[in-house]
């Protein structure tokens, strides 16, 4: 942001030779202090033995007052701040002139893997999906509008015990018309079939199911195909899913691909000396870290999630040289990702690895992402989604296609409105509400806005007024301040992995915007006003539309 240069350079000014990088200009708490307000002289007071409100004085003096219009020192020493005129018109020419609205590049020439979505194959996504997906995607959009070179990788679950029992179930539990048609929900089924005749006594079937396991892991070329047709069949389901909901991998390397690396990262565990036997098994101790002990080889030479993980991290770094990798799981994985991050960092890897977990989603308090028990499946939800916007907008004339907009619109925003790590519960009537902090009421607003500028369009200028020169009213300045935030709010949510910070800027604009709208006139005013207000209009629904997607949601320009 230009002003925090102004006034890290004053800072430099008053005092050469620190470093003041950690200087930051935030928006005033009030308004009647001014627009923005700086707070860092009271950090310096003892560095510099010098009471903060005398090196706010100094800073004040030293300050190039091209951007303000008043500074003053209040308080112990905080600097408020008021932007003048000139440089506010300046500023808001140069975002609406900019390229990705104003986001800065500063991802360019570097690499960010990020791991989402993940789900088992042979299995239908349910509603327990819906938040790595959505959450995932999001950072997706936001890290590549940063200029990172994002690689999206889908880690399948497609690899354990569940094939062996699939495999069995494909062969004897389906009718040759489902083998012919398999679906997923074919797999599913044959699954559940297949895994409830294991758990039988005489234990004859579950033999067969570890027999059908033995023969895929030593690389049978039936069984192989078979799983193959699995994974294939399961990853053409998701995609259905993926198109539906906005969401692109560039590739799907899951669990199996990491399969012949393991033995390897398991040797260097061992020459490193950060592995040790116990009780049969390989593990890792990592208790003074209070992190527990990480198995990487179980007793029975089979390897597990951890020694997956890491083999995964080897071949990500080796493949894209990433900056850092990005996980987007559940927070029921949170040890798992602790563990395997310590146990990397140890063998010596320096690529940035964050967990982003999240809460559950539950439906009017009851949990719906559990490891048994009846899920909602994804594709019904989203169906559920469609049918109950299309009775909103088919009463103002919409269709099908802007029902899916704002219904898909709806739950995503729902999901990405709530920061990560606090657990939703799901209510349809505030996810469709057209008033309120809902997907709907954004996309609705930047409809509005383009209606009035289409308007605008066709409507001729207002003939110029000599008096209407005047300077920009509180409700113009208040809105123009709240557009030049919004490549600071794109920043703020890659850098805390939140989409929920763009999501809360995008309402909190919203509103501005319709305070603005309700308390001026646009269309009526007299130029050179009108124009200017229309300006402040257009760059609004840019940066709305630009906002919405890069939360993934569509901005439909009438509703
Ligand atoms: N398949 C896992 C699950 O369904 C998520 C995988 C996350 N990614 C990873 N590299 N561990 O919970």
């Amino acid at each position: 942001m230009k002003l925090e240069d102004t006034i890290r350079s004053a800072f430099e000014k008053a005092f050469p030779g620190e470093d003041f990088s950690f200087v930051r200009v935030v928006p005033a708490t009030d308004a009647k202090f001014g627009d923005y307000q700086c707070n860092d002289a009271l950090k310096l007071a003892k560095k510099f033995g010098m009471k903060p409100r005398d090196i706010a004085s100094k800073v004040a003096a030293a300050l190039d007052n091209e951007c303000f219009e008043k500074v003053e020192i209040a308080g112990p020493g905080f600097l408020n701040l008021t932007v003048g005129e000139k440089w506010l018109a300046q500023s808001v020419a140069a975002l609406d002139a900019a390229s990705e609205c104003g986001i800065p590049q500063q991802g360019a020439g570097k690499t960010v893997v990020i791991d989402y979505s993940s789900p088992n194959a042979a299995k239908q996504m349910h509603i327990g999906h819906i938040r790595s997906t959505v959450i995932g995607g999001a950072l997706d959009r936001i890290f590549r509008a940063l200029g990172y070179n994002v690689v999206a990788d889908n880690h399948l679950g497609d690899w354990g015990t569940q094939f062996g029992i699939l495999i069995k179930g494909y062969r004897e539990c389906l009718t040759q018309e489902e083998r012919d048609n398999l679906s997923v929900a074919n797999l599913e089924k044959c699954y559940v079939l297949s895994a409830a005749k294991a758990k039988e006594e005489d234990g004859e079937w579950k033999d067969a199911c570890k027999a059908e396991l033995v023969k895929l892991q030593q690389g049978d070329a039936e069984n192989l195909a078979l799983w193959k047709k699995f994974i294939d069949i399961s990853i053409c389901e998701f995609e259905r899913m993926y198109a539906k909901l906005g969401v692109k991998f560039d590739t799907y390397r899951g669990e199996s691909y990491y399969n012949a690396m393991m033995p390897g990262v398991v040797e260097k565990l061992l020459k490193a000396g950060l592995a040790e036997e116990s009780e049969g098994a390989l593990v890792v101790k990592l208790e003074e870290e209070n992190l527990g002990v990480a198995i990487v080889r179980k007793s029975d030479g089979g390897y597990n999630y951890t020694t997956s993980d890491l083999a995964c991290v080897e071949s990500r770094v080796a493949d894209y040289n990433p900056e850092r990798i990005i996980y987007v799981t559940d927070d029921r994985q949170k040890l798992h990702f602790a563990q395997f991050f310590s146990i990397a960092a140890k063998m010596g890897y320096t690529v940035k690895l964050v967990h982003v977990p999240f809460g559950l989603m539950s439906f009017k308090g009851k949990a719906i992402s559990t490891r048994e028990g009846n899920l909602i499946k994804l594709d019904d939800l989203l169906s559920e989604a469609v049918r109950r916007s299309y009775e909103i907008v088919k009463e103002r004339g919409g269709d099908e296609h802007l029902a899916e907009q704002i219904g898909i619109g709806a739950v995503k925003y729902t999901d990405l409105s709530h920061d990560p790590a606090t657990a939703i519960d799901f209510d349809w009537d505030k996810a469709l509400a057209l008033d309120g902090n809902s997907g709907p009421y954004l996309q609705y607003a930047h409809a509005r806005v383009c209606s009035l500028l289409a308007k605008a369009a066709q409507s001729p200028a207002g003939s110029p007024d000599d008096s209407a020169t005047e300077a920009p009213g509180a409700f113009d300045k208040r809105l123009a301040l709240q557009l030049l935030e919004f490549p600071g709010a794109v920043v703020r949510a890659a850098e805390a992995y939140k989409p929920s910070i763009l999501a809360d800027y995008l309402y909190q604009t919203a509103q501005v915007y319709s305070s603005f709208y309700q308390n001026t006139s646009v269309l009526k005013s007299p130029e050179p006003v009108r124009s200017r207000r229309l300006a402040l209009c257009a760059l609004f629904a840019k940066i709305l539309a630009k906002g919405l997607d890069l939360l993934g949601i569509e901005a439909p320009e009438r509703i």
